[in-house]
C-alpha cells in the first residue's frame, strides 16, 4: 500500500487529507474561508494567505489524527503548485517541504486541474483514456486523458470560465459568492425556457462565456422589479449546460474516447449532470458533490497515480527544485499536437 499526504491551498479552501492507493480516503479535512471572503464579493488573496497560515499546522495534525498514522506509515507528500494564487499556494508548498524535509519524505508537486479530475478515481473503478470536462471557478477545459495523471488540452475557454460565469451573474442577481449553488437551487423552481440566451459560437472545442454573463445583463436592464430570479436563473444555467454538453460531445465523438469525466466545482451542477447523463452515448463519471470542489484527497490521489507512471519529469523526490508556485495553466512541457489541424491549443500538463 502506499500513503500520501495531499495539501491543497491554491484558493480559499485550506485542506490536508491522507489517501491509500490514489482511491481510499483515509482522512479528508477541510477549512473553507467563504464565509470571511462573502463580504468582499469575492477572494481577497492577501487574507486568503494569512488564514491557510493560521490553519494549516492544526489541519495537518488532524488529517493525521483521522487516519491514525504515524508520519513512517507515509510514503509521500503532495502539494498543489498551480494554476492558483501564488500568496496562497506558497503556504501549502513551504508546509509540504519542511514535512518532507523533516519526515525524510518525497515531494510531489500536483497540477490543480489534473487533481480536480483524479476526485474521480476516489469513488470510481475509473482508468484512462477518457475525455474529462474540467469546469471550476477559474478554468473550463476540454483535456484527453491518455495516462492517470497525464493529459493533452483539446479545448478551453477563450474568456471567463463557467464557475466565474456562475458567479458575476448571481452577483447581477444580488445573491452572493460563491454563485453556483445559488443559481443552482434556484433554478429548480424556474421556467429554462423563458429567457432566451445566446450560446457563444468558438471555433474548435473552446468555449466563452462572457457574451452569456453580457446578455443575462441587458436583460435584467429590461425588466422590472422584483425580478423573476428563478427564471433567469433557470434559462442562464439551462444556457450553460447545452454549450458544455454541447462541446463535450462533439469532442468525445472526435478523440473516440469510451468515458466522459467530470470534474470542478460546476461539475456539481445539477442540470449539467442531467443533460450530460441524457445525451451521451458513452458513460459519464462525476466525483460526488463534496469532492468536486477544492479538497486536498485529490491532491493526494493524483500524487500517487504521478508516481505510479514512473516517469522522471513527473517523480518527486526531497530536494524537489521543480516546486514552485505557478498561477496560469502550465506552457507545454513538450508539444505532442496529434490534433493540430482541429485544436488551435494542445498543451501537456
Ligand atoms: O473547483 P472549484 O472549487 O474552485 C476552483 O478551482 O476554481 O470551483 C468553484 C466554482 C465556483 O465558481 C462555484 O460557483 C462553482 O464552482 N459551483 C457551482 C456549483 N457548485 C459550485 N456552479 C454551478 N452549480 C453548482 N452546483
Ligand atoms: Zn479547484
Amino acid at each position: 500500500m502506499a500513503i500520501y499526504l495531499g495539501i491543497e491551498t491554491s484558493c480559499d479552501e485550506t485542506a490536508v487529507a491522507i489517501v491509500a492507493d490514489g482511491r481510499q480516503i483515509m482522512s479528508n479535512c477541510l477549512l473553507s474561508q467563504i464565509d470571511l471572503h462573502k463580504q468582499f464579493g469575492g477572494v481577497v488573496p492577501e487574507i486568503a494567505a494569512r488564514e491557510h497560515l493560521e490553519s494549516i499546522n492544526d489541519l495537518i495534525d488532524l488529517a493525521m489524527k483521522q487516519a491514525s498514522i504515524k508520519p513512517t506509515d507515509l510514503d509521500g507528500i503532495a502539494c498543489t503548485t498551480g494554476p492558483g494564487l501564488i500568496g496562497t499556494l506558497l503556504v501549502g508548498i513551504a508546509a509540504s517541504k519542511a514535512l518532507s524535509f523533516a519526515w525524510d519524505l518525497p515531494l510531489i508537486g500536483v497540477d490543480h486541474l489534473i487533481a480536480h479530475v483524479c476526485a474521480n478515481y476516489l469513488k470510481n473503478e475509473l482508468s484512462p483514456p477518457f475525455l474529462a470536462l474540467l469546469v471550476s471557478g477559474g478554468h473550463t477545459q476540454l483535456m484527453h486523458f491518455t495516462d492517470f495523471a497525464q493529459a493533452e488540452i483539446i479545448g478551453q475557454t477563450i474568456d471567463d470560465a463557467a464557475g466565474e460565469a456562475y458567479d458575476k451573474v448571481a452577483r447581477l442577481l444580488g445573491l452572493g459568492y460563491p454563485g453556483g449553488p445559488a443559481i443552482d437551487r434556484l433554478a429548480a423552481h424556474g421556467n429554462a425556457n423563458r429567457f432566451s440566451f445566446p450560446q457563444a459560437s468558438v471555433d474548435g472545442f473552446n468555449f466563452s462565456f462572457s457574451g452569456l454573463k453580457t446578455a443575462v445583463l441587458r436583460c435584467l436592464e429590461k425588466l422590472e422589479q422584483p425580478w423573476p430570479v428563478e427564471d433567469v436563473a433557470a434559462s442562464f444555467q439551462k444556457t450553460v449546460a447545452l454549450t458544455l454538453v454541447n462541446k463535450t460531445l462533439k469532442a468525445q465523438q472526435f478523440t473516440q474516447s469510451p468515458k466522459i469525466v467530470l470534474a470542478g466545482g460546476v461539475a456539481a451542477n445539477s442540470t449539467l449532470r442531467k443533460q450530460l447523463l441524457a445525451l451521451s452515448t458513452v458513460p459519464v463519471i462525476f466525483p460526488p458533490i463534496e469532492l468536486c470542489t477544492d479538497n486536498a484527497a485529490m491532491v493526494a490521489s493524483a500524487a500517487y497515480f504521478k508516481q505510479q507512471g514512473n516517469c522522471k519529469e513527473l517523480t518527486g523526490d526531497k530536494q524537489n527544485t521543480d516546486l514552485v508556485a505557478y498561477s496560469r495553466v502550465k506552457p507545454s512541457r513538450k508539444t505532442r499536437n496529434k490534433f493540430a489541424d482541429c485544436f488551435p491549443l494542445t498543451a501537456i500538463i
